[in-house]
C-alpha cells in the first residue's frame, strides 16, 4: 500500500523499500483491484445511482477513488485505524476519511450497500469474526480481496511481498493467510455465505520476477452477504 497516514518516521531502508514497491507494483495492483471490484459493485446494483460503500483499512484511499473514477454512481466512505495527520486535515480528498478504532464500524445498521476489506485482514490478529460480522451488520454485500497460502513457499513468498509493500508503513506482517477452509469457516460462522469468488488473480503480469515467483492462485476476491 501507499499512505500518508501511516508511520510517519521512516528510516532509509523503509523508503528504499516504499520505492520500490511504488514502482514494481502498486499502480498496477490498484488499478487491476479497482476494476474488478468495481465490475462486482456495478453488477450487484446495475440500476444505482447511489451506491453508498465503505473502505474498511482504506490506508492511502487509491482503491476507492480507483473505482469511484470507474463507477461514478459510487460513494465512499474510507476508515482507518490511524488518525488524520495534521497537515491533511481540512484537504477536500481526505473528508470522506474516518479514523475508527479497527473494530466498532462507526455505522448504523445497514447504511451501506457494500464493504470492501482490501488486503486488510490479514494484517488483523486474532479470529477475525467481530470484524467481519461488523462489516455485514453495516452493509448489505462484504467484499474481501484477500491471500489464500497453499504450502510453506506460498506463505513465505506472501510475507515478503507484504514486508516490501507494507512494512515501511509500520503494518504488521502477519505470521499466516487465510487456507480456503479456513476462510470459509471465517464466512460461515459470521452468519454469512459466499455468492461469488474469484480464487485467482493474475496481479503481477507486468513484472517478470514478480510473476515468475509468484502464483495468481494466492490472490482471490469473495462477494459475501448474510445467510437468509
Ligand atoms: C495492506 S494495507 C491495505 C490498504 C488498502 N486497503 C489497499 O488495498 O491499498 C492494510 C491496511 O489495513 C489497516 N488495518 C490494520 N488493522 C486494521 C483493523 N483492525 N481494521 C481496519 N483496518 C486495519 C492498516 O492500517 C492498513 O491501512
Amino acid at each position: 500500500m501507499s499512505s500518508p497516514i501511516a508511520n510517519k518516521e521512516k528510516g532509509a531502508v523503509k523508503k528504499a523499500l516504499i520505492n520500490f514497491h511504488q514502482k514494481a507494483s502498486h499502480n498496477h495492483r490498484v488499478d487491476l483491484l479497482a476494476k474488478m471490484i468495481g465490475a462486482i459493485i456495478g453488477k450487484l446494483f446495475p440500476n444505482d445511482n447511489n451506491i453508498k460503500c465503505i473502505d474498511i483499512g482504506c490506508g492511502d484511499m487509491t482503491i476507492a477513488e480507483n473505482i469511484k473514477l470507474k463507477n461514478n454512481n459510487t460513494n465512499w466512505t474510507c476508515i482507518d485505524i490511524y488518525p488524520l495527520p495534521e497537515e491533511l486535515q481540512g484537504e477536500e480528498k481526505w473528508e470522506k476519511y474516518q479514523e475508527f478504532d479497527g473494530e466498532h464500524i462507526p455505522f448504523d445498521d445497514n447504511h451501506f450497500k457494500a464493504s470492501v476489506f482490501c488486503d486488510v485482514l490479514h494484517h488483523i490478529p486474532g479470529d477475525l469474526i467481530m470484524n467481519v460480522k461488523e462489516a455485514a451488520r453495516v452493509s448489505e454485500y462484504v467484499i474481501i480481496k484477500d491471500h489464500f497460502e497453499k504450502s510453506l513457499y506460498s506463505r513465505t513468498m506472501l510475507q515478503l511481498m507484504d514486508i516490501v509493500g507494507n512494512w515501511g508503513y509500520g503494518v504488521s506482517i502477519p505470521e499466516r493467510y487465510f487456507s480456503r477452509k479456513r476462510f470459509e469457516a471465517l464466512v460461515e460462522t459470521c452468519g454469512l455465505e459466499i455468492v461469488e469468488i474469484h480464487p485467482e488473480i493474475s496481479l503481477y503480469e507486468h513484472n517478470p520476477l514478480f510473476n515468475a515467483i509468484l502464483r495468481p492462485g494466492w490472490q482471490f476476491i469473495a462477494v459475501l452477504r448474510k445467510k437468509v
